[in-house]
């Protein structure tokens, strides 16, 4: 019992625990497949009975397919792991040899194996090293709204019993994937199993691509053979709780929250082009795989990611196609597409949320930057690097206001200060695209900048610095027609023009 095979021993921590699921599985579905089996005890519901195993291998073919998907992003990356993935005929002297019936069989002694360290892992001094939270944590849990669902899954907000919020990833019932399944295979719990590993494929990758712009991982729920956690191959993904990416909102906001959203979009394709598994393309590139954890922009859905690499021998087998454009990247000596899934990414990032997102009210300082990243991202010229480099250039001139270097400083003599106040009465007026819905408020890096957009606001008569600052450090400005009181107020500081437009300062 206690000897495990080669390659398992070989594998990282993570492959035992998630192998073991996995391969638990596999366990549950042919008990599952001898229980009905013996359902049927009468010859003439043979043909059912026969169609219903060929429908039943199928499945578990499938089943094979998605485990086999999973196990290379357990290993260590390796230069050319494109047919290092048949574990299962492989270590014929890890084993006893005359217990190998089948592949089947082979699966079931290497999870009988393993599963005694799964459970020291989930549940024993080694608990560390894996995502915290369990099944135990779900105890008393309370749903609070369902957050959203895709082809694959359901994710629902709940509260812990502790109180804090936190998503859970579940399959999708209702959902295509479930559909198509059912009417395949028609087996509800089989096809739970298979859909349910698009989840495990997700887990791993939560695990293994850890970043400020990935979703965090607090844990998840697998139900196993003892009935803990639910139905057996049942997954429950719990997640860091974030807001659904809204791009018609996100349209609507600042320059420098769109902005934001780009370019945490290119430091998460920086660190997916050289990630743990190797070079790393998101297939399915949309809105909607992201969400935003207080404003910071998250990728949510992993399981169409790939670190595969393509295979080629002239260049014209490396053509990326998207609807209006195709691209011919070159075949490296080794024969692989050299860059092709970083260069995918980027022009996702392009066609998806760069167009929409960042030309649109960028300040007049950074319109040529900005055209020139389109430009490079859209005609795929930079490769990540230089396209991150040009964003994080941007950041840095704005947050130090570099880029208002030519505000006149006399531009604040037309404004008598008042340091220590606030308003209040104030006649607001509406601005676009304002911090807020009733009034006028725009970040600014200065009383100077401040005193540049209050002159060019023909309503504008004060404004006041709060001390309420963006996530770039600029400072939110009130601008406004007129207010009846100066009130006492610690944190803020009041500018009022002096007298009518003294003359535009736009000469
Ligand atoms: N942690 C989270 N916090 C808030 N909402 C989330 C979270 N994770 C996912 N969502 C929302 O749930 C939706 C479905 O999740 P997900 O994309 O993983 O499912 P899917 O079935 O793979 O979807 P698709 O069919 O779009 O690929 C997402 O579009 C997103 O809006
Ligand atoms: C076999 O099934 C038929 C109907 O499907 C039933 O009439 C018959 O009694 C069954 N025989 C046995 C031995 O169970
Ligand atoms: C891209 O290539 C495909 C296949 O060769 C072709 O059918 C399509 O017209 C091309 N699209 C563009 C925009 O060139
Ligand atoms: C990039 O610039 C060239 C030359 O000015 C222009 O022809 C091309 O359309 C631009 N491409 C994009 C994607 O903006
Ligand atoms: C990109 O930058 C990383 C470090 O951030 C470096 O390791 C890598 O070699 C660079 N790639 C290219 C193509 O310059």
């Amino acid at each position: 019992m206690p000897d495990i095979g080669n390659s398992l021993r070989a594998a990282a921590l993570l492959a035992f625990v998630v192998l073991s699921i996995l391969v638990s599985l596999l366990i549950s579905s042919v008990q599952q497949f001898g229980a009905r089996i013996s359902d049927f005890s009468n010859a003439t519901v043979a043909a059912d009975e026969k169609e219903f195993a060929s429908l039943r291998g199928a499945l578990i073919y499938q089943l094979n397919e998605r485990r086999k998907e999973i196990i290379p992003l357990l290993l260590p990356v390796s230069d050319d792991d494109d047919d290092d993935d048949d574990d299962e005929g492989g270590d014929e002297n890890g084993l006893p040899g005359e217990r190998r019936y089948s592949l089947l069989n082979d699966q079931i002694q290497d999870s009988m194996l393993d599963s005694s360290l799964w459970n020291e892992i989930t549940h024993g001094s080694r608990k560390a090293h894996m995502d915290d939270m369990d099944c135990d944590s779900l105890v008393d849990m309370q749903a609070v709204e369902i957050l959203g669902s895709g082809y694959t899954k359901l994710v629902v907000k709940v509260n812990l019993a502790g109180g804090q919020p936190v998503a859970l990833k579940l399959v999708n019932e209702q959902g295509i994937d479930m559909g198509k399944c059912v009417e395949d295979f028609k087996d509800l719990r089989g096809c739970r199993e298979l859909v349910s590993y698009k989840l495990k494929k997700e887990i791993v990758l939560l695990q293994r691509l850890q970043h400020p712009n990935v979703i965090k991982l607090k844990g998840h729920c697998a139900g196993n053979a003892r009935g803990r956690g639910g139905e057996e191959g049942r997954v429950t993904v719990i997640l860091e709780q974030g807001n659904p990416l809204q791009m018609i909102q996100l349209l609507q906001s600042p320059w420098e929250d769109r902005f934001r959203v780009c370019l945490d979009l290119v430091r998460l394709l920086h660190f997916l082009s050289q990630s743990p598994l190797g070079s790393v393309a998101l297939l399915d590139f949309q809105p909607r795989q992201f969400v935003t954890v207080a404003g910071e922009l998250k990728l949510t859905d992993l399981d169409d990611a790939s670190a595969k690499e393509t295979s080629c021998r002239m260049d014209v087998d490396c053509t990326l196609q998207f609807p209006h454009r195709n691209f011919t990247l070159p075949c490296s000596s080794r024969g692989v597409c050299e860059g092709l899934n970083e260069k995918r990414n980027i022009y996702n990032a392009y066609r998806y949320f760069f167009t929409y997102l960042l030309p649109h009210q960028a300040p007049p300082g950074f319109t040529h930057l900005v055209d020139h990243i389109m430009n490079s991202t859209g005609e795929l010229k930079a490769d990540i690097n230089q396209t991150l480099e040009a964003f994080e250039h941007i950041l840095l001139l704005y947050k130090s206001g570099l880029h208002l270097d030519n505000l006149p400083p006399s531009i604040i003599r037309d404004f008598t200060v008042m340091r220590g106040m606030g308003t209040s009465g104030n006649a607001e007026y509406r601005c676009w695209p304002s911090y807020s819905q009733e009034g006028c408020v725009l970040s600014v890096h200065s009383a100077r900048e401040g005193a540049l957009i209050c002159n060019s606001h023909s309503q504008c008569n004060s404004f006041t610095l709060t001390g309420r600052k963006t996530w770039t450090g600029r400072l939110l400005a009130s601008f406004r027609s007129s207010f009846s009181h100066l009130v006492p107020d610690g944190t803020s500081e009041v500018y009022v023009k002096k007298s009518k437009p003294p003359e535009a300062s736009a000469a």
